[in-house]
């Protein structure tokens, strides 16, 4: 094999990788060395912006499979039929925390999820939970506040945490859950996905769905305490990193089975609470679970920063026979992903390889900006209509049309808005065993009991009271037990 040489930027050779050029022996270094200016330059222009959210996360490469048919809810391509395959990117992540926090905290888990389909890219930005804190993307940015790093302290504060859910009596369901067993997963691999969202699928004879996604893991769900997470952390801030890649890296690929609860789209305007409110789950004795197929991983990136840091997922990403349900917070997040990829990764993100599609053709009118590296031929025009038989536009519907009533304003949605935000909380907590709800109720304890303010813990309590009587005379004990000590 030819021997490699070590060249600048430009493609000339370097001669001296180790020495810097000076005048005379000892004497300060020139401005003409080339190699030296570019190299240190080029360092310091290593970091882009870290995601504002989801920030720290792990991704993998593999396939989605098809092992049931579902052509009577949707037309999509890459679902079409019983053993297709498609190519799929898959990045986990933590939410809170900046780049350099740990593992094994916590917190959500991201489960962002790309499938290279032939009609174009679908991404599917989901989380470990099937429900969120909020119902409002007017919210978010006040929630992430609450739960990043204080600008003064510069750490998590609980004070900030708990105040906002004080606020939130919406947050009870998914406090309830981040709270219980499943709040630190053992692994990446060793947690469920969930498209959370409520998405709408439309058929091939144009009959609307709405549908919940749910990824089970086939590993098992497996879960840390509080306290193995602790240790584990101290050991090794990568737990879940060092997990993934080696799993893959030795051949035992995780896999999900794909599930999903259909909703014909008829049913939803009578539905007895409201089906898109993300703080609610539908439950399985109304939408039984029905299968889709097999997710599976097996391959790990060869360039973390490339593939995984420079990987962009938005919900606005959808293929035919998928769209979007009028879920306030999916509406929300259909604009603030693409919007993050401009400013984090610039308006070309696209032609990165991580994120290009790969079998469908991307050919459109867009041109130019920073970084371009997708050009037409010489003869393609940059502009619409044309004589010259440019791409046009295909005319076939995308998904079934909403039929939208009422008017403009700042409303909850009217038939809802009695719809009671601790009910499932309550449920979630009645599901649970004796030891479950012991842990439940430490943890929620060991946070609410450091806050300052007792009008902040006396909210906090109220909503956990108003989920279940039971579970709140548990959490109130805990806490005033906690800070008599
Ligand atoms: C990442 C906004 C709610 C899952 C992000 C990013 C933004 C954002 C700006 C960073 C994107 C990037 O730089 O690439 C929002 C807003 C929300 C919201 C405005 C509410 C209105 C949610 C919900 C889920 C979710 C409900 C899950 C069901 C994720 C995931 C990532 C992410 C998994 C990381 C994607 C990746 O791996 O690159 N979010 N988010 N977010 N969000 Fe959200």
């Amino acid at each position: 094999m030819a021997k490699r040489v070590l060249t600048t930027e430009s493609g000339a050779p370097v001669a001296d990788n180790q020495n810097s050029a000076t005048a005379g022996v000892g004497g300060p270094i020139l401005l003409q060395d080339q190699h030296l200016l570019e190299k240190l330059a080029r360092f310091n222009r290593e970091r882009i912006p870290e995601r504002v959210v989801h920030a720290r996360g792990s991704g993998a490469y593999g396939y989605f499979e098809v092992t049931d048919d579902v052509t009577g809810f949707t037309s999509a391509d890459f679902l079409s039929s019983v053993g297709k395959r498609t190519e799929t990117f898959l990045r986990f992540s933590t939410v809170a925390d900046s780049l350099g926090g740990a593992d094994a905290v916590r917190d959500p888990r991201g489960f962002a999820l790309k499938f290279y389909t032939d009609e174009g890219n679908y991404d599917l930005v989901g989380n470990n939970t099937p429900v969120f804190f909020i119902k409002d993307p007017i919210k978010f940015p006040d929630f992430i506040h609450s739960q990043k790093r204080d600008p003064f302290t510069g750490k998590q504060e609980p004070d900030n945490v708990w105040d906002f859910w004080a606020h939130a009596p919406e947050a009870t369901h998914q406090v309830t859950w981040l709270m219980g067993d499943r709040g630190i997963p053992a692994s990446y691999r060793h947690m469920n996905g969930y498209g959370s969202h409520t998405y709408q699928w439309t058929n091939a004879e144009g009959e609307a769905f709405f549908v919940k996604y749910h990824f089970k893991t086939n590993q098992g769900v497996r879960s840390l305490s509080a306290d193995q997470a602790a240790e584990l952390v101290g050991k090794d801030a990568n737990s879940h990193q060092t997990d993934l890649l080696q799993a893959i890296e030795r051949g035992v690929n995780p896999s999900w089975t794909l599930h999903v609860q259909v909703m014909p789209a008829a049913e939803a305007a009578d539905y007895r609470f409201n089906p898109f409110d993300l703080t609610k789950v539908w439950p399985h004795s109304d939408y039984p679970l029905q299968r889709v197929g097999r997710l599976v991983l097996d391959r790990n990136p060869d360039n973390v920063f490339a593939e995984v840091e420079q990987a962009a997922f938005s919900p606005n990403n959808f293929v035919p026979g998928i769209g979007p349900s009028p879920d306030k917070m999916l509406q929300g997040r259909l604009f603030a992903y693409a919007d993050a990829h401009r400013y984090r990764l610039g308006v070309n993100h696209t032609h990165l390889p991580v994120n290009a599609p790969r079998t469908a053709v991307v050919d459109n009118y867009g041109r130019d900006g920073l970084h371009a590296t997708r050009n037409g031929s010489r003869h393609d025009k940059n502009y619409e209509p044309n004589s010259y038989a440019g791409p046009a536009q295909t005319d076939a519907a995308l998904a079934a049309p909403l039929a939208i009533h009422g008017w403009t304003g700042t409303h909850e949605a009217p038939a809802h808005t009695k719809d009671d935000d601790f009910f499932q909380a309550g449920e979630l907590f009645r599901l649970m065993s004796e030891d479950e709800k012991g842990r439940l109720v430490a943890n929620i304890a060991g946070g609410l009991s450091q806050v300052t303010r007792d009008d902040v813990i006396e909210k906090n309590l109220a909503h956990f009271h108003a989920a279940d009587a039971d579970y709140g005379k548990r959490v109130e004990e805990a806490v005033r037990a906690l800070r008599e000590d």
